[in-house]
Parts: structure tokens; sequence; C-alpha cells
């Protein structure tokens, strides 16, 4: 039935996958190399290095082999190893594995282990192989076996951990420094007596100030909650630069030498091998021609206990694409792959079919159905967790990735269900579909140049310089999206003109999808001088007679526009007699074909208008279009006659709108739908420039919205808790954004923001 291919995982195009290696981010691009062996399944072979890179960690190309066996010093297998990068280059370093024919015990004799550095520009080429390390370097009592370079700098000194086995079989790690790749020095060891016969793949690394050293012991004694699989993976804390207690990464049936790496935004993100070598039980796509894959990269972060929290990264959060409310007791059909949320602590037992999870007595207990055969000879699993909290289930093709109290725990394993999985649970759950590819928030629109005075709290006629900056609010609004790792596209027209390209390029540089802005010479770039007051509002005058992005016809827009489209989002600025208007018509009706929500955000600017009536009518006949209206306390009263909420509401929601977002500055927000409303108080801090805030708002919680899978039918089923947590989300990223000038530039990343909330 299946051919057991993962959607959301790394795997190998054919053949065999194991270790992750050299993690990095390099050139605007993640990369992931990995242990393969493409000529077998079974892992016999060539043991080379696979090269994955992606954009957004979310969808991963296979660029090919990147390094194979081809010196006498790495003739059985390049082995695992890291990245790092310095001045614009990046460095590889590796273990070159050398098993000499013979009659060898291959521990103490036989074998030999190099370590080996390359420098490149192009992470898909790997050439120039160096060798840093050689048996004969290592402290004497080392056996055969040292691999695994992990290797990063801390005030320009060079440091590296290497995996080792002494000769009477005790498991340790080699740390090392120097002022450069290739002039490692042995400075000591990390060690516990009696902890394994051999330390794999150590990992140093630090997470919010505390370091942590990670590796892959083999030979610890199973357990019934501890060490379960052939070989374990954990970390010991590091105090004073001692070892604390030994705790393991997983506790699932299938997870072995994780690699962490820093995030450009500061995160550190794991990923490991899904899967252990030399196990017990068996993956059915070895029949298929290949095995194995990588875990979702997840994100490392200190628990209250000390301890580390894994989470999967938050891009995946991109991928909800609809969600199911799942009530107690019911079962139900779940469609792959999806996302799962439990946070009743009443929690005892989610069945899938061939595999249950439990909790009682302050353990987790993963359990296959044996006469179900899912598992591949995979039985149980135990975790203990004290009090149980929460729990996040990912499920892709063929793997479930278990995430127990806010990550604090967590187990993963493979699972090859031969029919649909059947879910049922003790407790209501959020089921998530996840998509392949992100869905995109598309927005159409005006993209100008906002021309920002250079001192503020002055009249127009006084301010004497204007400094370019980009905007428009439709603009505006990817960007808060993309800011948050969102996916979105503008469909605008610009001038061919300096400030058209200017636009064009800090589009691209925020993230945003520009294939559908379209230059002409009929028209220049849309300009809007703004003045400053005291209290940071705002006057303006426009060059708009007309601009470009009036003239963008419904037949420029493609059709590709609306696939995989989450939302489209407009305002009034370009609802004006002139072509756009049509082109927002089209642009409404294709998007809403495709089930997206439609959002928009009036944002009135009366200086564009003939008169305030012709203003009104193209609001009013924009509303029953929406199925999210913003609404500011500065706007209502304009656009329905009223002045309060509530009695606008119901002629609102009559007429389609399904979420009013009603925003009242410094006073926070109200998000009301017809069953339900939220509500969150405004978050107190200095404005120093509210360009761009109404727009963060609403690019904020269109995210919000993605981020918990909404679909237009889901709209007025949001309960209070969902409104009031969106309005409180939505306020505090508005917050920060006029706590700095501009617009996009002063929108924080999704990280930066968690980071000013801790
Ligand atoms: C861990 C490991 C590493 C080694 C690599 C070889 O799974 O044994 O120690 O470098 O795999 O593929």
């Amino acid at each position: 039935m299946s051919d057991w291919k993962q959607n959301l995982h790394i795997e190998p195009p054919q053949g065999w996958l194991n270790d992750p290696n050299g993690l990095c981010f390099y050139s605007g691009k993640y990369h992931v190399y990995f242990q393969y062996a493409p000529d077998s399944a079974s892992g016999g072979g060539r043991k080379c290095w696979g090269h994955m890179e992606s954009p957004d960690l979310l969808s991963w190309e296979y660029t090919g082999i990147v390094m194979e066996p081809d010196i006498p010093e790495d003739r059985n297998g390049v082995y695992s190893g890291c990245a790092v990068v310095d001045e614009g280059k990046l460095h590889i370093f590796y273990t070159g594995n050398v098993k000499n024919p013979g009659d060898y015990d291959y521990i103490n004799e036989g074998r030999e282990a190099n370590q080996i550095h390359v420098v490149t520009d192009d992470p898909r080429v790997l050439n120039g192989k160096n060798i840093i390390l050689r048996n004969s370097d290592y402290p004497d009592y080392c056996s055969c076996h040292v691999r695994d370079p992990k290797v990063w700098i801390e005030d320009g000194v060079w440091k590296m951990v290497l995996g080792a086995r002494t000769k009477d079989s005790k498991g340790l790690v080699l740390y090392y420094e120097g002022d450069g790749p290739e002039n490692f020095k042995f400075v000591k060891t990390y060690e516990i007596p009696g902890f394994g016969y051999m330390w794999e793949c150590p990992d140093l690394f630090f997470v919010e100030g505390s370091s942590f050293l990670g590796l892959s012991p083999q030979g610890l004694p199973h357990e019934d909650f501890k060490n379960q699989n052939v070989y374990s993976s954990g970390y010991f804390k590091l105090t004073d630069d001692k070892l604390s207690d030994f705790e393991e990464f997983d506790h699932g049936f299938d997870f072995y030498a994780p690699q962490t790496f820093e995030a450009p935004d500061g995160r550190r993100i794991l990923i490991g091998w899904m899967g252990i070598g030399d196990i017990p039980y068996s993956n059915p796509t070895t029949e298929l021609g290949w095995q194995h894959c990588l875990t979702l990269p997840r994100v490392l972060t200190l628990a209250p206990d000390g301890g580390i929290c894994q989470n999967p990264i938050d891009e995946i959060l991109n991928l909800r694409s609809s969600r199911t409310a799942y009530k107690a007791g019911q079962k139900t059909e779940i469609t792959l792959p999806c996302d799962i949320m439990i946070r009743d602590e009443g929690f005892t037992r989610a069945s899938f079919g061939g595999f249950e999870i439990t909790v009682s007595d302050g353990a987790a207990v993963l359990k296959f159905d044996e006469s179900r055969g899912w598992g591949s000879g995979r039985d149980i699993r135990r975790v203990k967790i004290g009090k149980f909290t929460d729990m996040r289930i990912i499920l892709d093709t063929s793997s479930a990735e278990i995430y127990i109290n806010g990550g604090r725990f967590v187990m993963s394993t493979r699972v090859y269900p031969d029919a649909a999985i059947t879910y049922e649970c003790d407790c209501a759950s959020m089921i998530y579909t996840l998509s392949e590819k992100p869905m995109k928030l598309v927005a159409i629109g005006e993209a100008l140049i906002d021309f920002i005075p250079d001192k503020t709290g002055c009249a127009f006629d006084q301010v004497t310089a204007f400094s370019p900056k980009l905007g428009g609010a439709p603009a505006n609004v990817c960007g808060a999206f993309s800011r948050l790792t969102g996916k979105s596209a503008i469909l605008t027209k610009l001038g061919k003109d300096p400030f058209g390209n200017k636009i064009l390029k800090e589009l691209g540089e925020a993230g945003i999808d520009t294939s559908n802005v379209v230059t002409t010479d009929e028209a220049n770039t849309a300009l809007a001088f703004v003045s400053l007051e005291e209290d940071g509002n705002r006057t303006f005058s426009f060059y708009r007679n007309p601009s470009a992005d009036m003239l963008l016809k419904e037949n420029e827009i493609s059709d590709e526009m609306f696939d995989d489209i989450f939302a489209l989002h407009f305002c009034s600025v370009s609802l004006g007699d002139f072509p756009m208007k049509d082109a927002h018509r089209a642009a409404i009706e294709k998007a809403r074909a495709k089930g997206a929500l439609i959002s928009f955000d009036p944002n009135l600017r009366f200086p564009l208008w003939k008169s305030e009536e012709d203003l009104r009518a193209a609001v009013k006949e924009f509303i029953p279009k929406a199925d999210i209206l913003k609404l500011s306390d500065e706007e209502i009263a304009f656009i329905t006659g009223k002045d309060d909420i509530d009695d606008a509401a119901a002629e609102l929601f009559e007429q389609g709108v399904k979420l009013i977002v009603y925003t009242r500055g410094k006073d926070g927000a109200v998000l009301k739908t017809a069953n339900a409303s939220g509500q969150a108080a405004g978050v107190a801090v200095k404005a120093v420039d509210t360009t761009g805030a109404g727009d963060a708002y609403i690019g904020s919680l269109l995210w919000y919205l993605k981020s918990i899978g909404v679909t237009v039918k889901d709209l007025t089923e949001l309960t209070e808790a969902e409104l009031s947590e969106g309005a409180a989300f939505a306020n505090k990223y508005c917050a920060v954004t006029i706590t700095k000038p501009g617009a996009i530039p002063s929108y924080p990343s999704l990280q930066e923001f968690k980071n000013i909330y801790k």
C-alpha cells in the first residue's frame, strides 16, 4: 500500500542513511550532510557524505554525494563529522576510516582513524582533504577507535571533541584546542568510570548559557526505563567542567548520533538519526531499496529543572493546513502527516491502531501491538516523566515523534502502518493536518516608499530631510508574516525607476516572494511623505497621480499565486477607480475558490480620495467579500456609523464577516466572532514610530491563525481562549515594532520576539 516515503523528514534517495553530519547555515541556506551508503539499503559498500540544503529547514534539496572514500586515509569510509563557518569559509571535519586487510581485532589493531579537514566556499563541492590527526597523535591509551570530530570556535580558539574507546574498552571524549583548523593540541578528556566501552558522536554545545556534552555511548546496561536500546544517546550537563548525570535525548526505538548547530537567529537546533545500528527490529523499506531518515529539526531550550527541552522548529507551524477538534472517546481516521496536541493533564491513553501511548504512575509508555506488525519487531519503550502536562505527536508516513511535557521527554520511532491510522484518545486533542509545503499569505495592493522625516514632533513644513523607507500596508503585512517564519507573496506594480528597484530588492531581502511584482514605465513608483508628531502619530502626503501600483491589471496576476494559499490580504488604498480595483476583485475570487481566508484592513487614508463618500463606498463594497475585517478605534465610526464595537459587529457579521479585529492602540484589542470574543490589554512601551504598526498587528495575527491551522470554516469556531491568545500575540508583536523606527525593519523575527517576551 504505502511506499513509506516520508513527507517531512530527510531521507536518502536510495540506499542507506545514518548520522547527520556537518549541520550548518552557510551562504543563505541550511545544510545537512549525512552518512550515506548509496549502494546498499543495508549500509554496506561505500560510506559517503550525502548533502541536502534548504532555505527554510522545511523543504530539502538533495544535491548528491559530496565526499566519497577516495584517498588512502578514508578508503573504508568517510565517517561522521561536522562543519564550522569562519571568515566566510566553510570548514568540514570528519573521520577517515581505514580497515587494513588481515587477521585483526579491528579494535586495538588493523584500523586507522584519521581526522581530516576540508575547506570550501561551495557547500556542494568538498575537495582537498587534509589529514590533521592520525592514530599516532592520540593519547597512547586509546584504541584504534577515535572518531566523529565536533569543532567549534570560542573566543577565537578552535575547540574539538572526539569520541574514543580506550585499549581496555572504556568510552571517553578527547578534548583539543588550537589556534586554527589544522593544529589541534590534545588538552584533556571527559570520562565517567564504568560508562560504556565506546563514546561516539560527541557534541559540546550551549543552551541558554548552560554547557552540555552530548554523546552516543555504546555498552550501557539496559534498564526498564533507561537505555533500552542497543546503543544510547544523551547528554551530560557540564558544571565547572564536570559531567552531571547522563540523560537520554530520546526514549523511543529510533534515535542515535544527533548533532546540534546554532541557527543565525541564535537557536540551538538538533537533528538526530531516526535509526540506530545493530537493532533487533527492522525497517520494511529495506526491501524497497532504502533505509532510515533523520528526525525533524528540534530546538533546544533549558527546562526549569536544568535539563533540555526539545521541540520541533516553529517553521513546522506554517504547515498546519487544517485542524480537527477531536473530542474524547471518538474514533477518527487520521490524514498523514499530522501534528496532534493534547493539553489535558488527565491524559492516560491515545491509540493509533497498531500502537499506543499511555501515561500512568509518572511514566509514559510507547507500545506496539505485535499482532498488527506496524513496529516491524519494535515492542515497548518506557520513560519516567513525573507529572504529565501536555503531549505533541508528529506523525509522518512512517514515523512518530512524541514530545511530552513541553518537550522535556521525547520518544521517536519508525512505524509502518498497513492501513489508515485510527486515533482514539481519552482526552480532547487538536489534530492538525500538515501540508508538504508552507502555505502562503498573499497580499495585493501598494508597495511604496515612505519618506520618514529626520525629526519628529514637528509640522510637515518644518521637516528639512526625509529618508526613503520601504512601505505600503500590504507589503508590510507580508513583511510581518515572513519575519515570523511564514511564506508571503505580494501582488503589485512598480515603476521602472530607482525607487521601484529599491522596493523590489528590499521586499526580496525581507523574504517576500516578488515573482508577481510587475514593473512598468507608464507611471512612477508610489511615494508617501510622512510627518511624525510627538506621540508617534502621522500625517501623510502621497505622490500617486497615478502611481504604478494603481495600474496593476487583473490579467497580470498569475494563477500560480493562488497555489498553496492560506490567506489573501488587502487594504483600501488601492480600491480607487483604477485597474488595481478590478485586480482586487479578481484576486479575491481566485483566492476564495482555493479556500483561502480573505482579510481586509481598510487602513483609511483620506488624502487619497476625492471625497469621504467615495472612500466609504469603496470600503463598503469590499466588506462583504472579507472573512476577517480589521478596524481601528479611529475607523469604526467612519466605516460603520457606530462607535461601539458590539453595535457595529452584528451588522458586519450579517454581511458575511466572520472575524472582527478591533484595535485600540495602546488600549489593546478585541477579537470578535458571532460566537465568541477575546481580548488582550495593550502593552505599555514608549512609541518611537508607529509607521507600519497596524500592519504588524494584522500580519502577526494572520500568522498566529496560520500557526493554529485555521481555515475559513474554523473562524467562527475559534474559542475565547484562542481569540484572546491571538489578540495578545499580535499586541505584543505590534508593541515591539513601535519601539523602533520604520515598518518592516522594526518587525522582530519570531525568535527575537520570543527572546523579548521570555
Ligand atoms: C555512529 C557512527 C559513527 C561513525 C559513523 C559511521 O552511528 O558509528 O561513530 O562515524 O556512524 O557511519
